[in-house]
């Protein structure tokens, strides 16, 4: 099992089902700090970077929320021309420099493995929070984390359960990380539903199939969501050689109340790792879905606060002081009684 103490986290390669099961376990921990019921100072004076060289709304204010949340500061940089790498600067040596001034990073980039080239340079632990179409470790994490909560409402457990993932899967970076993480899990029945060209790569259907899990490929989504959990994703346009070619795949995979109702379960958990893409021609997860109980999506997003808290309390080996740095919350929270 990883000792978290002073790692970096960059793949779900590094975590195996005790790895996960600590994480879930500190996680769990986390809930009444991110509930505003009680407030910890136990990161009081720990700075984090918070590097975003990529778009980012959820995952950047996650990682921030989560280290305020332990008390800690949080320095961000966003966007890659406002940072020295429009200079020509190495990641090697920005990583160098941002050690020095901050004891945690959390990192976002363009480019497959550059979180882990940075890190090479990093004294202090490194959170990859996405290296282009590579990997999602926080994400698969949080999605794992819902799948769990979300599975004990039916009374059913990650193993044994079926999954459709829906859309994207060639360029889509959570699902990569999400598959990998269930290799740990046992029996599980994957439905692969992507458009012809979007298929999930061969590298981690070889790694589900090693781990005795049963895949279907499909490429509609008629007849083929009748399953646990469905996990849709975004066309990552951003990724496509050009926006043509990303065009003739918008819209193809709507899910709707209607198409709820038709093809998924009574139970069906409904996720996407979010954003939705919600203009008109795309709307991959309609907006009358909102008030289905099924529907995760926000309850993913709080998961996601949670599993990063975690994540900083054990690679800054505060795990079990937790509570002994705790305080009260003296200012109205609505979110104290959700
Ligand atoms: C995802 C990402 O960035 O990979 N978003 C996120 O972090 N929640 C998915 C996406 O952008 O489609």
């Amino acid at each position: 099992m990883l000792n978290f103490q002073g790692e970096h986290i960059l793949s779900v390669n590094q975590l195996n089902r005790d790895s996960i099961e600590a994480i879930f376990s500190v996680a769990k921990k986390m809930e009444p700090y991110a509930k505003k019921q009680k407030r910890t100072k136990v990161l009081e004076g720990a700075v984090l970077a918070n590097l975003f060289f990529e778009p980012s709304t959820r995952t950047r204010v996650s990682f921030g929320t989560a280290f305020n949340l332990l008390g800690g500061l949080v320095r961000e940089t966003t966007g890659m021309q406002s940072s020295a790498l429009a200079k020509g600067e190495s990641l090697y040596d920005t990583a160098r420099v941002i050690s020095s001034y901050a004891d945690a990073v959390a990192m976002r980039h363009p480019d497959a493995h550059s979180v882990a080239e940075f890190a090479t340079g990093s004294t202090v632990p490194v959170i990859n929070g996405g290296d282009g179409p590579n990997e999602h470790p926080t994400q698969a994490l949080l999605d794992l984390l819902t799948i769990e909560k979300e599975l004990s409402r039916f009374e059913r457990k990650i193993d044994g359960m079926h999954i459709a993932l829906v859309g994207d899967l060639k360029y889509g970076r959570t699902v990569h990380s999400l598959s990998k993480l269930l290799c740990h899990y046992k029996d599980v029945k994957f439905t692969l539903v992507s458009p012809d060209g979007l298929e999930m790569p061969d590298y981690i259907l070889d790694a589900v199939t090693n781990s005795g899990h049963q895949i279907e490929l499909v490429n509609q989504m008629e007849g083929n969501l009748a399953a646990d959990i469905v996990y849709q994703t975004r066309i990552q346009e951003e990724r496509f050689p050009s926006q043509e070619e990303a065009n003739k795949y918008r819209g193809g995979f709507k899910i709707s109340q209607a198409i709820y109702d038709a093809h998924c379960k009574p139970s069906s958990v409904l996720m996407h790792p979010l954003p939705r893409d919600s203009r008109g021609d795309a709307n991959e997860l309609d907006n009358d879905l909102n008030h289905n109980d099924n529907l995760a999506i926000f309850r993913q997003v709080q998961n996601g606060v949670i599993a990063r808290m975690a994540l900083f309390a054990l690679t800054l080996g505060v795990e079990n002081l937790v509570d002994k740095y705790e305080t009260e919350v003296p200012w109205y929270s609505a979110k104290k009684n959700s």
